[in-house]
């Protein structure tokens, strides 16, 4: 049977922990000049009904690296946005293509294209879950860290896709996770169940510093999120105390590292000291899309 990667819950941990070896691996051989065309001859599509750098570029560099090809799908092009239903171009492009990739807004989006679907459909962020996003992210964790047992990460600001995906991805890992966002922008409610059966390795507050509290790793995220356009200057008031300043970073450990799924916007959720002084660790995360999302390809694709 096809599998899906539509959010973190969908993973085991065994599974969790075999896509970021195969991403070490699949990193490795890149490196080193080394073919992986584990995916030859076939063929993602790849629908896109929101902007995206990172993830285009990733998805379209990785199918190619992995022997296959990457075809860019617009909903603002396609037929998808002059009102095609989802689940009948699921059917239609299982007839042509070996997998999906989608980001879109709702998460139902996601659900009913891998419901009617005949080939594996990959969640490339809806307003719910950034999966993707999250294994580069636990991936970048292990190459700086080594491990995660015993680690604490920790999530400053809003409640969006990335703090939901983050929190299962942290807990699932073996890691703490710590999360402070305002207490009207919560992660989801079905999210905040999963942490709830992990006790106290799961800490939900409105207080930044007591979240960062000997941190191994900080993330941040926009204040607001693709589709929130409408909500930009009340968010500014509402999230502008929830900042990776250098007094945050005080209470985290010495060697914490920073992350960011970019783009960033200096002066608001991260400053621009805060985000220079650990560029090396926030692109070093978005280079693992590219090794991570391989994995997920390699994985989901070749079965
Ligand atoms: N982090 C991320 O998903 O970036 P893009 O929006 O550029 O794809
Ligand atoms: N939370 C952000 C992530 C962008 C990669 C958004 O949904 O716009």
């Amino acid at each position: 049977m096809k599998k899906d990667l539509l959010k973190m819950a969908d993973l085991t941990k065994d599974e969790l922990f075999d896509l970021i070896e195969l991403a070490e691996k699949l990193k490795y051989e890149k490196k080193h000049g080394i073919a992986h065309k584990i995916l030859k001859g076939k063929t993602l599509g790849m629908i896109f009904e929101k902007s995206s750098t990172r993830t285009r570029v990733s998805f379209e560099a990785g199918i190619y690296q992995l022997g296959g090809l990457g075809l860019f799908l617009s909903s603002k092009d396609t037929q998808l946005g002059r009102g095609e239903p989802i689940r009948d171009t699921a059917r239609v492009l299982s007839r042509y293509v070996d997998g999906i990739m989608i980001r879109t807004f709702g998460q139902e989006i996601v659900e009913e294209l891998a419901e009617f679907s005949s080939v594996p459909v990959i969640n490339a962020l809806t307003d719910y879950a950034h999966p993707c996003q999250v294994l580069a992210d636990l991936l970048t964790i292990k190459e700086h860290k080594g491990s995660f047992e015993g680690r604490k990460m920790c999530y400053i600001g809003d409640g969006n896709n990335m703090a939901n995906s983050l929190i299962v991805g942290g807990l699932l890992s073996g890691m703490d996770v710590a999360i402070a966002t305002p207490v009207d922008y919560r992660p989801h409610p079905e999210v905040l169940k999963f942490a709830e059966s992990y006790g106290n390795k799961f800490t939900l507050t409105d207080n930044i510093f007591e979240a960062a509290e000997d941190a191994d790793a900080i993330f941040t995220d926009v204040w607001s999120s693709m589709g929130m356009e409408s909500e930009i200057e009340k968010r500014k008031n509402v999230f502008s105390g929830y900042q990776i300043n250098a007094e945050l970073m005080k209470k985290a450990r010495k060697d914490a590292m920073v992350q960011h799924c970019l783009p960033a916007h200096r002066g608001e959720e991260i400053t621009d000291e805060v985000f220079e002084a650990h560029a090396a660790e926030i692109f070093d995360e978005a280079e693992n899309r590219l090794h991570a999302q391989k994995a997920v390809m390699a994985t989901l694709m070749s079965r």
